[in-house]
């Protein structure tokens, strides 16, 4: 069976779970349960970040153990994957033994490979970033006379230690190499051109531990030093696969790390060249999605006005979030989140269009059949023109998918239920109902339920349960979403003539405006 392994970044546990987090996740769980749907082997990982200077810094503050922090951090996203449908397979804590293991095995691996050297470190470091910065490169920043980070702009701290370097630089050409062979490893386009500028500008060896905080993995065989925690977080990946059990992981190289822009180049350098000198297979896509702003403004802490899942889940159920959050903006741009626009979207596309259709389609087949499908008669144009919609759908929606173009796989689906209405409106089966043509009342009924259990299943990943709802009022039965594979549902006319389906539910009532 064909395999598939998606990632989403490992959170930190300094902070609670917030949208960021969530679209990611989501994300991340619509091409996991897409993927289950067309048959794959699929494993979908998510997990936290615990280790690092900022979390223990957090810690601190609290007077609580770093530990202790991340258990409370953990409790809340095991909590929230569940209310927001998230079905991931394994939930990593960088904590963990396995992962202690994992992170050391892999060090032991660079060092063998003569990637890793003993040297001496003067820099400057952002500790909210978690960066180093040369001179040079705050100069460039003008940042150089305040003292700021050029990313947060926040103070940078001079610090001056023994460290371990990763012989970064010696894969630079390696790396170019690779990216421009492989044309769809990072993505979007713009993210790709960013890295291979980056890269081309040069890289420089990477400083790899720290011996100024503990809380994180001892080096082997240099116990004051700590494994910096990209190193150790990276490694989270091949951790959850089997390593270092298994030296060369069967489930690896990932099919996709999904991550947001800020760690773009973590992952499409740093990782990569760690990968490239442990001679590991490199994943085959990064994509780095964009970020979201809240009704205008930039989420932060210091404004305190980050969206938590409890802010959006006490208004809107978890499926409609899901839609909205892939459906409003293009993956890999940023966008705005508003309540306003949510209510929109899903008023026009949720409301009037799938669930007026729904609607509709079991009102009028209980009212003229007693919601019986009956006998089908001659297939008209019409009737063919829809199929072939729905057909190219289905096609098409694993073609978007493939390249995380959600949004356009929404739009695609959404065409075929503004079909599906307006095949409604000219078929008028209430006009058909008055006559002696049965057979074509038939017709027109089976093609709208039909229509409408295929729509069901492409968008059953979006919505897993207001999709299961919509499912079982055409089946008449409980519909596990879980289980369906498109061998067994995709093929045109599996609703078999005499099937009785339910009477109509609203799932997507209206909103006031
Ligand atoms: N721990 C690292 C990742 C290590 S992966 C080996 C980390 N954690 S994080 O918790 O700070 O961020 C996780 C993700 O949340 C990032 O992909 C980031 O892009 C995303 N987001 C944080 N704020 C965001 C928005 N406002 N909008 C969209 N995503 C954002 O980085």
């Amino acid at each position: 069976m064909q395999q598939y392994y998606v990632t989403t970044p490992i959170y930190y546990v300094n902070d609670e779970p917030h949208l960021g987090h969530i679209y990611t996740t989501i994300a991340a769980d619509v091409l996991a349960r897409h993927q289950r749907l067309s048959g794959k082997d699929t494993f979908f990982l998510t997990g936290v970040d615990e280790h690092g200077q900022k979390v223990q810094q957090a810690a601190e503050t609290r007077d609580i153990e770093p530990i202790a922090l991340a258990n409370q951090v953990v409790a809340r996203y095991e909590s929230l994957w569940p209310e927001l449908s998230i079905s991931h397979d394994d939930f990593i804590r960088t904590s963990s033994d396995r992962h202690h293991k994992a992170v050391q095995a892999m060090w032991r691996r660079l060092e063998n490979a003569g990637a890793i050297y003993k040297g001496f470190y003067e820099d400057w470091y952002c500790v909210p970033c978690e960066t180093y910065w040369t001179e040079t490169q705050l100069k460039d920043a003008e940042c150089w006379e305040a003292h700021q980070c050029p990313d947060c702009k926040r103070d940078v701290e001079k610090v001056q230690e023994e460290t371990y370097f990763f012989r970064l630089s010696a894969y630079q050409d390696r790396l170019l190499a690779y990216i421009k062979e492989n044309p769809d490893f990072i993505a979007p386009e713009s993210r790709r051109n960013e890295v291979v500028s980056f890269v081309e500008g040069g890289l420089r060896d990477l400083s790899v531990s720290r011996t100024t905080f503990s809380w994180g993995v001892p080096v082997p065989g240099d116990e004051k030093h700590v494994v910096y925690v990209w190193i150790d977080a990276l490694t989270n990946y091949l951790t959850a696969v089997g390593y270092p059990e298994q030296e060369n992981p069967e489930r690896w190289p990932a099919d996709l790390h999904l991550i947001g822009k800020d760690i773009l180049r973590f992952h499409a350098v740093y990782w990569p060249c760690m990968l490239m000198a442990a001679e590991l297979p490199l994943p085959k896509r990064i994509f780095a999605h964009g970020w979201w702003t809240v009704e205008g403004e930039k989420m932060s802490k210091s404004k305190g006005n980050a969206l938590r899942p409890a802010d959006l889940l006490n208004q809107y159920d978890a499926d409609v979030l899901r839609y909205f959050l892939l459906r409003e903006v293009p993956f890999g741009a940023d966008g705005d989140f508003s309540f306003d626009a949510l209510k929109v979207r899903y008023n026009s596309e949720l409301a009037n269009d799938v669930g007026n259709l729904l609607n509709r389609s079991l009102a009028m087949l209980k009212k003229y059949n007693g919601s019986v499908l009956g006998e089908v008669g001659e297939e008209q144009a019409a009737d063919r023109a829809l199929i072939a919609d729905v057909e190219g759908m289905q096609r098409d929606v694993d073609e978007l998918l493939e390249r995380q173009a959600f949004h356009l796989a929404l739009e695609r689906i959404s065409s075929v239920v503004k079909h599906g209405n307006r095949y409604v409106e000219d078929n008028a089966p209430w006009a058909l109902a008055k006559t002696e043509d049965t057979a074509r009342l038939n017709t027109v009924l089976y093609h709208l339920v039909e229509s409408l259990r295929l729509i069901a299943v492409q968008l059953s990943p979006f919505m897993p349960e207001k999709i299961a709802l919509m499912l079982s009022q055409i089946m008449n039965k409980d519909v596990d979403v879980n289980t369906l594979r498109l061998s067994d549902e995709a093929g045109w006319g599996q609703l078999q003539v005499g099937h009785q389906c339910q009477a109509p539910s609203p799932i997507f009532p209206r909103l006031d405006q």
